[in-house]
Parts: structure tokens; sequence; C-alpha cells
């Protein structure tokens, strides 16, 4: 039988996510609150399309000043497997603000093979004098893993499935779920 993907199987309800993401922002305030002022506010950087739920709902358990920034990272196109090639989709979308000195949160929807996250997270250690960086993923995906990622704030372990829904896709749809489903 074929799983529709307009109703996939649910495998994280909402309620177990914004559960979970609770969690991760009482974490992350009591990792940051000290760290972060308002001249020097933790810059989170969310990574599009993906995240763009998953940071939406964490940025909000956050009691401390924050500057929310965007890039657009791809290796997927429309297939189910990676391209391997990481590229910004456009050079204008992996310009940032002056990184120089602050502390950075990079927030991702899911690590799979780990090459996004490598690449991102080695072009901010390389071209950006940050003061610290963390990883946060609401998935960590690890049976394909190809590049050792650290993740700092990571929300589910998920078995080898493709997923979608709150913010993840396939081709392009499924993003609006407000939980993480499996399909065929
Ligand atoms: P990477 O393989 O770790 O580089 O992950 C690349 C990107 O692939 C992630 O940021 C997601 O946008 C996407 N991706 C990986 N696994 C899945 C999945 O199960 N469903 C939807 N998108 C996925
Ligand atoms: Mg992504």
């Amino acid at each position: 039988m074929s799983i529709s993907k307009t109703a996939p199987k649910v495998l994280l309800s909402a309620d177990k996510i914004q559960n979970r993401l609770a969690e991760l922002g009482e974490e992350l305030n009591s990792h940051y609150k000290a760290l972060v002022t308002e001249s020097q506010p933790l810059v989170v950087i969310c990574v599009l399309k993906g995240a763009f739920m998953f940071c939406s709902d964490l940025v909000k358990h956050l009691d401390f000043p924050c500057q929310i920034e965007f890039v657009r990272l791809s290796s997927y196109g429309d297939a189910r497997t990676t391209s391997g090639a990481v590229t910004p989709v456009d050079p204008l979308n992996l310009v940032l603000p002056d990184l120089t000195g602050r502390h950075v949160l990079v927030v991702e929807d899911i690590v799979d093979t780990g090459l996004t996250a490598h690449f991102f997270m080695s072009h901010l250690k390389d071209s950006h004098n940050v003061k610290s960086m963390a990883l946060a993923a609401l998935l960590d995906k690890k049976a394909k893993r190809k590049q050792i990622v650290r993740i700092d704030y990571c929300a589910f372990d998920i078995e080898d499935v493709f997923v979608i829904g709150y913010g993840l896709d396939d081709s392009g749809l499924c993003r609006n779920l407000p939980y993480v489903g499996i399909v065929e």
C-alpha cells in the first residue's frame, strides 16, 4: 500500500516536537544567557528552506537577545538522495553580516550525510572570525553520514527513513505539516 503524501505516517507528533523544543530552549537559555548582550546578541542562522519552522518555533523559547539571519543552501535538487555537492543556491544567499567576535548558532532541519552542515560550519570557521559556533538540528539521521559533524543541540535521532513535514519537503511539498512524517 502506498502512503499518500498528504497523509503520511506520523513519526514525531506536533506535541512531541513542541515539548522537545521547550527542553532545547532551556538548554540554550542556560548556556547563552550569560554570554550575550543587547549589543552582542546571539546570531541565529536559519538554514533555509528546511529549518524555517524548527527555527521559528525554537527562537520563541529564547529569553536573551538574539539576531536572526538566513542562508539558503542546497545539495538535493528534487531527488531524495543528496547530489554530494553543497552549493549556495545563489551566491547572494551566503551574504551574512559581519560575525566577527559573535556567538553564532546555526539551525538546520536535518543532518543526513553531514555534507551540508560540514560545508557551512567550515565556511563559518574559515571565513568569519566568530567567537563561538554551535549547531542545532531538528533531526540527526546517522545512517548515511559521510562527514563527521558535531551537533550541539539535537532534538531527535531518527533511523534511515525519508521524512517530510515540519519544514522538510519531498520535491517542494509537505513543508507545512505540523509534524514529521514518513513517506515510502
Ligand atoms: P546532508 O545530506 O546532511 O547534507 O543533508 C542535506 C539536506 O537534505 C538537509 O538539510 C535536508 O534539507 C535534506 N534532507 C536529508 N534527509 C532528508 C529527509 O529525510 N527528508 C527531507 N529532506 C532531507
Ligand atoms: Mg537543510
